[in-house]
């Protein structure tokens, strides 16, 4: 039977990420879909910083080894997620045994261990890492994290460095979110210059792509794939999914809190999505996936943000306990139908 990465072959690898319990073989359904569907995977949390070394020089690589055989044993391309990111940290990385911040060169001691060992420990077994996220902020600037505060603007291209030394043959990419905001893809753009000018590899950028119903702008977003692709790096859409649900992004003091409020109240599709909203939802995919096939040699690989509608963060995110309806297949992992249409684009 024909699975999506059949459909795609030729165009770009097509996967999903998977949580814990999924890596450690204990969920059959996701595997069955992952088997037909899918041929890349990244790990949803467990090869995050805060998890892989929760405490300094004590790492705890039980989770992200049962997540790299479980690649190997399923024929899954593993990719990395993610390196250097300001959330899920540890916050030891940061601060001193009082808890003050560390200095400049103790943070870049610090990262340069955490990516050596990390990625030391899976060479030549992960296609490709996600070394920096989220380090720009939707208007261009540089995101105010631990990281850029305490080392500055250079901690990117010292964290490509590192990783790129410690295995390198493997592929490096930027990630991050909004990445069809005009200002966020010409910083970006500017970023992938600097690091190659500073003779840094880079192979890929990474769209998150945490898409809604009527966000972002498709037209803004084929730009930003355009101009990705202009500065020489493969585009990858990393963590796709589409939010059915309101959320409170965008608001600002006080109107967050009242949002919030808002947001928690507002779960109304409990006992299903109604079919307009379905309807909604297979257009907006597909939609998606035009542009895909139309890029696809701009485009290397699109990871989709979980399997199974059951386990989508966006149950509990940006609150918690709503059910949510953002991906390819639905709570009892039976595909929807627009994973047949998207079969018959390609
Ligand atoms: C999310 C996970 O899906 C959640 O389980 C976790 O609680 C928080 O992080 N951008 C990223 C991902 O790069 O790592 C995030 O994953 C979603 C947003």
């Amino acid at each position: 039977q024909t699975g999506l990465k059949d459909a795609v072959s030729g165009h770009f690898l097509i996967g999903a990420a998977i949580n814990q319990r999924q890596s450690d073989g204990k969920d059959a359904n996701a595997t069955k879909v992952l088997k037909r569907h899918f041929n890349t995977i990244v790990a949803e949390n467990c090869m995050k910083s805060g998890l892989l070394q929760p405490r300094e020089n004590k790492f705890d690589f039980r989770a992200a080894d049962r997540f790299v055989d479980y690649a190997e044993k399923n024929g899954q391309v593993p990719i990395g997620h993610c390196l250097i990111w300001h959330s899920q940290a540890p916050r030891w990385f940061f601060t001193d045994d009082e808890g003050k911040r560390v200095s400049r060169e103790v943070m870049i001691e610090r990262m340069r261990k955490h990516i050596s060992t990390v990625v030391g420990r899976y060479k030549g077994r992960i296609k490709g890492w996600d070394v920096v996220n989220e380090a720009i902020e939707d208007d261009g600037s540089f995101r105010r994290s631990p990281f850029y505060e305490i080392v500055g603007e250079d901690f990117i291209e010292i964290a490509f460095k590192a990783a790129h030394e410690a295995d390198p043959d493997v592929e490096l990419y930027y990630n991050d979110f909004s990445m069809s905001k005009p200002g966020k893809r010409a910083a970006v753009c500017r970023l992938v210059k600097r690091l190659k000018d500073a003779g840094c590899r880079i192979d890929g950028v990474g769209m998150q792509s945490h898409n809604g119903l009527d966000y972002p702008d498709l037209s803004d977003y084929e730009a930003s794939i355009d101009s990705f692709a202009a500065c020489g790096v493969k585009v990858m859409i990393t963590e796709l999914d589409v939010n059915v649900l309101p959320n409170p992004r965008g608001f600002g003091g006080a109107a967050v809190e009242q949002n919030f409020e808002y947001q928690k109240k507002y779960n109304p599709y409990t006992a299903g999505l109604p079919e307009d909203m379905a309807e909604k939802l297979r257009e907006r995919y597909k939609a998606l996936f035009d542009i895909y096939r139309r890029h696809s040699g701009q485009i290397s690989r699109i990871t989709l943000w979980g399997i199974s509608d059951a386990n989508s963060w966006l149950n509990n995110w940006p609150v918690p306990g709503r059910t949510n309806y953002p991906l390819l297949f639905d709570r009892k992992y039976n595909e929807k139908p627009v994973v047949d249409d998207i079969i018959n684009m390609y």
